[in-house]
């Protein structure tokens, strides 16, 4: 007789989580060995709704967690009883996380309690700056001390988590899910956003959200942003993050000018098609800066360190931190300089191949 199907439950609570577990939930729905139980905290939601849809994901237990400016202690407090509630009820064989928001950490602690194994999709990224960026790096050490199946997306990845004791036989090189959702999305014919009506030919694609640039480094990341448009021939399209942190100052700052296109977070294939048709992205998102090097467009990294050190050594990223002179200076270099612009653009990606989901199912198949 066959095996009963291993319980998985994965647990995801924000856009980028939806976007890297996409591909791993649609492998475990198609293999019978399995039984995927999806859980949301609903940390995010008009962003988290927005991906669920484009990839025809139901939860089947949403927690509804998020607040209006929600702090990390209120949110880890709610998700805590929430999600040990889960796990009692449907008893998983797996745990599976992705990355280090508080969702993941939570459930990766609640796990724990309850005796449940963990996997951990995005294991061993570290910036070796615990308040750099913040509480991410400390989210993501605490999941490594929590995981039994560590699924590291690149090299160095890898060595990060040997380097810090984890056992080798739990460390699975497997690349970063986030690529196997891009190159599935990419690879479609993608229209560009209808609404969206741009002066110039060229433009640029900026996304800003991290607690650290709340501030006046999102004050000065919009001060450069003005000075951009006003200096050069290019449209500057913003889809704002609804964080009140976040929207308040952009639109303060950058709601008027012409040139400069605030719009509400976008539809994946819309934001998809948009980083195609960009010349740079500026941002200091984690999955923009993954996402960049795979469609060939240089990425301007918005803060001071990065967790993800292999597009920078590649050369297809450039941490350009948050003063105004640094991100004018930079952009304006690559608006005006074919060459270097080109030798950032044409550089293969570091963080894939677009078949990460299928070895992590297939670890998980042969270790349960
Ligand atoms: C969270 C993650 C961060 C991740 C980011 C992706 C933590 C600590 N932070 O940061 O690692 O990079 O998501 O976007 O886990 N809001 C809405 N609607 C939404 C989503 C958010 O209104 O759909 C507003 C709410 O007021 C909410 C606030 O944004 O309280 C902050 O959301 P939260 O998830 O706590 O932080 P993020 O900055 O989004
Ligand atoms: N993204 C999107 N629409 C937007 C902005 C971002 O679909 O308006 C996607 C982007 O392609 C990437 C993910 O959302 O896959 C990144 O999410 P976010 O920047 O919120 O989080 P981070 O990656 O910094 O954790």
């Amino acid at each position: 007789m066959q095996d009963a199907p291993k319980k998985i439950l994965v647990v995801f609570g924000t856009r980028p989580e939806v976007v890297k577990v996409a591909p791993v939930i649609g492998r475990l729905r198609e293999d019978d060995r399995f039984d995927p139980i999806l859980c949301t905290t609903g940390q995010h939601r008009a962003i988290l709704d927005q991906m669920l849809r484009v990839f025809d994901i139901t939860p089947d237990i949403d927690l509804h967690l998020m607040e209006e400016n929600q702090t990390l202690a209120g949110l880890t407090a709610k998700a805590v009883h929430g999600v040990t509630e889960v796990l009692h009820r449907h008893r998983p064989d797996l745990c599976l996380v992705q990355g280090d928001t508080t969702t993941a950490m939570v459930a990766g602690l609640a796990s724990f309690y309850c005796k449940v194994a963990v996997g951990h999709i995005e294991a061993g990224l570290r910036s070796h700056d615990r308040f750099n960026p913040f509480p991410e790096e400390i989210n993501r050490r605490m999941l490594s001390v929590l995981s039994s199946f560590h699924f590291a997306p690149t090299e160095g990845a890898v060595r990060n988590l040997l380097a810090e004791g984890i056992p080798g036989e739990r460390v699975f090189l497997t690349g970063n899910t986030v690529i196997d959702t891009l190159l599935m999305t990419a690879s479609r014919n993608l229209p560009f956003p209808s609404k969206l009506r741009l002066k110039h030919e060229r433009f640029i694609l900026v996304t800003a959200h991290r607690r650290e640039n709340w501030g006046q480094p999102i004050r000065d990341i919009c001060t450069a942003l003005r000075r951009i448009a006003e200096r050069n021939a290019v449209d500057i399209v913003y889809p704002v993050h609804p964080n009140p942190n976040i929207e308040k100052p952009v639109f303060e700052a950058l709601a008027g000018i012409e040139t400069v296109h605030l719009v509400p977070p976008l539809e994946y294939l819309d934001f998809v098609s948009l980083m195609k048709a960009s010349t740079l992205l500026l941002s200091d998102s984690g999955g923009v800066q993954e996402e960049g090097p795979s469609l060939g467009k240089p990425v301007l990294v918005l803060r001071e360190t990065t967790e993800r050190p292999e597009a920078v050594a590649a050369g297809c990223a450039r941490l350009v931190g948050t003063s105004p002179d640094n991100i004018v200076g930079e952009v304006e270099r690559l608006l005006g300089d074919k060459d270097a612009y080109d030798r950032m653009a044409t550089i293969a990606n570091p963080f894939g191949d677009g078949h990460a989901a299928d070895r992590i199912v297939g670890i998980l198949a042969d270790n349960l």
